[in-house]
């Protein structure tokens, strides 16, 4: 794992963004797993800025999403669709067969989840997953005691989880209680992954996923076992980091010695 401790919100979201054009220049066809939340909020506005100001191109690529609310329709504005939609689809140029969102408001469960496996596989897996992590470690809606070889498959949120989201709603019972949402193993399968967290209220948790033991109880710690992934937090997020020191190290080695895996592709 790679972990980058950026000083500020702002510099995380340029570090992501940077990992994600990288792969767009590689492979214009990319098919990339995408996250809502508050924290790629940033990442999306650099990618925009990117598009509008030097032409990223994301007319060639494809894109699934890791979750959505059970029984919300796309057009709700607390829809993860409709965020993914006013945060990043309708500012680039993405074409709009290629988006797949979890649909929340299917009839059919279980028939949807298989299909939802099926097209990530028929596009050719993800190239790169986007992650954010909950305070209670989970990844996408996996919450904790998720199976590590889960798929793509029907949640209940914690108490947690649903407390942490009704700061989008009205009323804390409009907050759904159930979420499709790609499983842990699906979200393994992702060729890398990045997974991003700011602020103090993520310290304890980013550090019990990176550091602490591999456990269903933290899904995020299942990260541990993939091949490429990049963590980046801010100083605030970074902040119960034992190994803080040692990872900032690699960063400035790596940035010293080998620029073209740190550096801007801008
Ligand atoms: P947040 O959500 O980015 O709004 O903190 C992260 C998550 O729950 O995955």
């Amino acid at each position: 794992m790679e972990i980058i401790i950026a000083d500020t919100y702002e510099k995380l979201s340029a570090l992501g963004a940077d990992i994600i054009q990288r792969q767009l220049l590689r492979k214009p066809s990319s098919v990339l797993g995408l996250a809502t939340g508050s924290t790629p909020v940033g990442l999306y506005q650099e990618l925009v800025k990117r598009h509008r100001e030097h032409g990223l191109d994301f007319s060639k690529v494809t894109t699934f999403n890791l979750d959505e609310y059970l029984d919300l329709s796309p057009s709700h504005p607390q829809s993860y669709r409709y965020f993914m939609d006013h945060n990043l689809f309708n500012h680039i140029n993405v074409d709009a067969q290629n988006i797949h969102v979890p649909y929340g408001h299917t009839e059919e469960v279980d028939e949807f989840c298989d299909w939802y496996e099926e097209e990530i596989r028929r596009a050719g897996g993800i190239d790169i997953q986007l992650l954010g992590i909950g305070a209670d470690g989970h990844i996408a809606f996996n919450e904790p005691g998720s199976s590590l070889g889960s798929r793509t498959r029907l949640k209940t949120l914690t108490k947690q989880t649903i407390d942490d989201n009704a700061r989008f709603f009205d009323k804390n019972e409009e907050v759904p209680r159930f979420a499709i949402t790609m499983g842990v193993g699906t979200i393994l399968e992702a060729k890398e992954i990045l997974l991003v967290a700011n602020g103090a209220k993520k310290a304890a948790i980013v550090a019990e996923a990176i550091e602490g033991p591999i456990t269903a109880q933290v899904s995020a710690s299942a990260l541990q076992m993939h091949r490429h992934v990049t963590v980046i937090v801010d100083a605030e997020a970074g902040a119960m980091l034992k190994r803080a020191d040692y990872y900032k190290w690699v960063f400035e080695e790596k940035k010293r010695l080998v620029p073209r895996l740190v550096g801007k592709v801008t």
